[in-house]
């Protein structure tokens, strides 16, 4: 495996720092309130953090809009609190990864800033500017915003119209202002960007989660000089710390790996993926994007179609095996939050396939409390719908949910009330049936179970179109572990294939309403509606 090592075991938890814990009492979270609950997330037998970006930004996109690449946003402490947290997260076996916004910076970055001024300087180039016919878009594949500095032009811009595409290159360059990326002024921000990581990693930072990996260099058949320009990274970060992890926001396992990713998250991937597989309100909420009549797998009323995931799966994991892993999260800042439309007993459904597929399992702060969507929420720092999976992470059922102890007018987003009772730590750690503690129940059992470790083999046993179960075999050199999911309102009954070995002291590691029947000629799986099984066969 070309992966470092210590990703054969590891879970990472995700970290958005303005919504998790703040110690100073100002409504936002802050890195001091990550390190106070280093514990915690060790508890859930989480060894990864990463942090959304923590540094200075206007927060026009909840940070990844960064004016300093260096210095960490006062509003989360300073570049000593950072340090310390990967000092305090070492001592504790755990790693930290930070989010690297590589392929734009803030139109409050000073680079930028100079950039726009008419005089030909230093930065002219680091960004794309078209030629000076300002009332147009060059080109419908791009988007370029007119009008905004004294510069003759018009800027290329990765995301919002703040975060203007720094200057990699163009793989097939078609105007007079694309460059190769090996022109000198794409090489300085290549080598701008390098001396990021190297600040991060010579003080202690294990690797980083990438921004938008895919599209840094730009233009038609981009990818060999995209490949090219990740190995050159990859190469320039091993050298300073060879355990030092890159995960990739690609959602192109193959694709990423190949070009020198250790992990990449598999999230719209394929026909169906991850999206069309867990969101149940993508047919429900008007106006989000990929909205589809059918319902998701794990939905009550399931279409019974995880042969598309399934598939998804087998070619992800045969394309980077040996090389790099997938990483399938419950969630993340970008989406609605797994527990739409769920409760508990569906939650749970959910999560044992999470944490027994293959790969990298993420966990969003906050789904192992069942943290739910909070809907009607103003936009905050450029969240729009992506607002209400941004809430603060509920500690206990006591004022601001224990998250600050702030004014409640401060907080940097309100606490779900509606939903505070049941969503919070300190009443989950209290109740064994909890989510909390069912989640560390998984997590357990897939740590110690080379079977169902990250680097397990997978194999289909049962994907359908239109049917429940959903059966699959994950395998080791000395184990093997047969997963069931049933989460359809329906019992269901699914003989197993003819030449299933089984062992006659089989173990059931978790189950839930469903159970193995052996007559002497057959195996069937028997499952009632919403259920769930994982046996060491
Ligand atoms: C990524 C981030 C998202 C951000 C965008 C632009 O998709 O996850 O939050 O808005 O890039 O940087």
């Amino acid at each position: 495996m070309l992966a470092p090592k210590w990703l054969e075991n590891s879970v990472i938890y995700e970290i958005y720092p303005q919504s998790f814990y703040d110690t100073n009492g100002d409504g936002i979270g802050d890195l001091q309130g990550i390190i106070a609950k280093l514990d915690y997330v060790k508890s859930l037998g989480c060894d990864v953090l990463w942090l959304n970006p923590c540094f200075e930004s206007p927060f026009q996109d909840g940070g990844y809009d960064i004016s300093d690449f260096y210095k960490v946003a006062p509003r989360y402490g300073t570049n000593e609190d950072l340090w310390e947290l990967f000092d305090k997260a070492h001592k504790k076996g755990m790693k930290v990864v930070l989010d690297l916004v590589a392929g734009h910076t803030s139109i409050e970055h000073p680079f930028f800033k100079e950039s726009c001024k008419s005089t030909p300087n230093e930065y002219s180039n680091y960004y794309v500017w078209s030629d000076d016919w300002i009332l147009r878009n060059p080109d419908p594949r791009y988007r370029y915003i007119n009008g905004y500095a004294p510069r003759n032009g018009n800027y290329l811009t990765n995301f919002f119209y703040c975060q203007p595409a720094l200057n990699y290159g163009f793989s097939e360059p078609e105007y007079p202002w694309e460059k190769r990326p090996e022109h000198p002024d794409c090489l300085k921000v290549r080598e701008m960007m390098l001396d990021v990581m190297k600040f991060y990693l010579n003080h202690g930072c294990d690797g980083f989660r990438v921004d938008m990996a895919s599209s840094l260099i730009k233009g038609k058949n981009n990818y060999p000089d995209i490949k090219k320009l990740w190995e050159y990274y990859r190469n320039e970060v091993k050298k300073i710390n060879p355990d030092a992890v890159l995960i990739s926001e690609w959602s192109n396992p193959p694709q990423a790996i190949g070009a020198g990713f250790d992990v990449d998250f598999m999230i719209h991937i394929g026909r169906t993926g991850y999206v069309r597989t867990f969101r149940n309100e993508l047919k429900r909420i008007p106006g989000t994007y990929l909205a589809t009549d059918t319902p998701s797998f794990f939905d009550k009323n399931s279409s019974g179609n995880s042969k598309n995931l399934n598939d998804d799966i087998l070619v992800n994991l045969s394309e980077t095996k040996g090389k790099g892993y997938i990483a399938i999260p419950t969630g993340n800042h970008d989406m609605g939050r797994i527990r739409q439309y769920r409760d508990f007993d569906d939650m749970k459904n959910v999560f044992a396939y999470i944490f027994t597929v293959p790969g990298v399992p993420v966990i969003y702060y906050g789904d192992e409390i069942g943290m739910d969507y909070v809907y009607g929420l103003e936009s905050k720092e450029g969240g729009y719908w992506r607002t209400g999976a941004r809430t603060p992470m509920q500690w206990s059922n006591s004022r601001n949910g224990g998250f600050s102890s702030g004014n409640e007018a401060d907080l940097y987003l309100p606490i779900d009330k509606l939903n505070l009772a049941e969503n919070n730590v300190e009443t989950q750690e209290k109740d064994e049936n909890s989510l909390l503690n069912f989640t560390r129940k998984l997590i357990e059992i897939r740590k110690s179970n080379s079977a169902l470790g990250n680097l397990g083999e997978y194999h289909e046993v049962f994907a359908s179109d239109s049917e429940c179960p959903h059966l699959f075999l994950r395998s080791s050199d000395t184990q093997k572990v047969l997963c069931g999911f049933n989460p359809s309102l329906r019992n269901v009954v699914k003989e197993l294939p003819n030449n299933f070995e089984l062992r006659s002291d089989f173990k059931e590691l978790l189950v839930n309403n469903a159970e193995l029947v052996i007559t002497k000629d057959k195996i069937t799986v028997t499952m009632k509606p919403n259920s769930f099984f994982i046996i060491e066969v």
